[in-house]
């Protein structure tokens, strides 16, 4: 008998050699090498490359990477003139999603071919940094700029965004980068596969991605763990904000659960380390502490469950301590997310490509004789 798997839940649709999860021992690697090394160890620039092209790139590879984004980072006019025109109040993402759209309307005669690869998307990748800090600073009442090239592209991305800004917080959005890279095919790039599946152009599938990640079931989590921590204000409240919220009135407690993982999210581990390193102001150490132990009484609750605590509950932390208002992490973890989106796109169409389509099993009416 035919059956109908709701949400797609168990559904394989393509064979993937990027990530590698094992929800039960808590294990991700991206083509093999584990994520917090690479977090620790590489750049983002590295792992876009691992991701994209298969190997980590040799100096000359990187160098030559690094300069193609680079050339990329200066906006046509016509994406200035939308980012400057869209109301004040615009969702960060969704402008986001606007911009990539207009892009996607002057692809003409896109093919898919690896050649076309190796021009555009060095050429998304410069373009998204450059909008994503143009979108910051738009919000923070400031001027649209060119970004400037620096040693990598955290800190080309952070030096666009802030006046002043330190290695330690470089350091953790490099690392924030590669650990949001890339998460098999979550709702966003499923989305993105089907609309290249389709052999339209890299930009509208982006812009089905961005679409599907900003709903509050997928990107919104990081944003919804630390407005709790704000609501719960301070350590002493934890408890009783607990018992009254998620015991007696039955709200999830957002930053826990997953579909995949049975034991805690592997990308905490970089992201607690971050969160512990850069919270060093007395607002920022009162939420770390809330925090703590708000964590610490959810898992006792509902671990029994295999509940534990995703990357969500502490990258709104991160992303904070480096200087970005609530509104922005969402946009963010978009940022990351772009070359591992990309990565998938081209494993799909170039190597397994087949169209996406679907089928449902019709439930309604018989034939019925039309009357007026
Ligand atoms: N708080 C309290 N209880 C929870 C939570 C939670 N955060 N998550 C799951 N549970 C409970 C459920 O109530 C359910 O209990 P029951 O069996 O007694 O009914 C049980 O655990 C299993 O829950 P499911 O909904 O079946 O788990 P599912 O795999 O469908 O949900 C999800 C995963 C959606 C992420 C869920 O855990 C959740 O809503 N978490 C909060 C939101 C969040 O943090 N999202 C971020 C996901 S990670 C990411 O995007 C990087």
């Amino acid at each position: 008998m035919t059956e109908v798997s709701p949400g797609l839940e168990n559904v394989y649709i393509k064979y993937t050699a990027l990530t590698y999860i094992d929800g039960n021992k808590g294990i991700m690697r991206y083509r093999g090498y584990d994520i917090n090394e690479l977090a620790e160890k590489s750049s983002f620039e590295e792992v876009s490359y691992l991701m994209l092209f298969g190997e980590l790139p040799d100096e000359s590879e990187l160098q030559n990477f690094k300069n193609q984004i680079n050339k990329n980072l200066k906006l046509p006019d016509y994406m200035k003139n939308i980012l400057k025109e869209l109301p004040e109040k615009a969702d960060s993402l969704g402008i986001l999603q606007t911009v990539l759209s207009a892009r996607s309307s002057v692809e003409s005669n896109y093919k898919y071919s690896e050649k076309n690869d190796m021009e555009i998307i060095p050429e998304i990748l410069g373009n998204v940094l450059s909008i994503v800090a143009n979108i910051y600073r738009l919000k923070s009442g400031r001027d649209i700029i060119d970004p400037v090239p620096d040693k990598n592209y955290a800190s080309t991305f952070l030096r666009a965004c802030f006046d002043k800004i330190d290695d330690d917080k470089i350091n953790a959005m490099d690392s924030a980068l590669i650990l949001y890279m890339d998460h098999e095919i979550p709702a966003s790039t499923t989305s993105a596969l089907v609309t290249a599946s389709t052999l339209s152009d890299m930009y509208s599938s982006l812009v089905s991605a961005i679409a599907a990640l900003r709903g509050p079931l997928h990107g919104g989590a990081a944003e919804g763990a630390y407005k709790q921590f704000l609501e719960i204000k301070t350590p002493e409240n934890v408890e009783p904000w607990f018992n009254k919220n998620i015991i007696d009135d039955k709200k999830r407690l957002i930053g826990l659960g997953h579909r995949v993982y049975r034991t805690y999210d592997p990308r905490l581990t970089s992201f607690k380390k971050y969160a512990d390193k850069l919270s060093t102001a007395p607002d920022q150490k009162n939420i770390l502490e809330i925090a703590k132990r708000l964590e610490a009484l959810g898992v006792k609750t509902f671990s029994p469950k295999g509940i534990y605590t995703n990357t969500d509950f502490y990258s709104g932390i991160v992303f904070n301590a480096i200087g970005f208002p609530v509104d922005m992490f969402t946009t963010l973890f978009g940022l990351s997310r772009v070359s591992g989106i990309l990565a998938h796109i081209i494993e799909y169409v170039e190597k397994q490509e087949r169209l996406i389509r679907p089928r449902a099993i019709y439930n309604g009416y018989d034939r019925r004789d039309y009357k007026k």
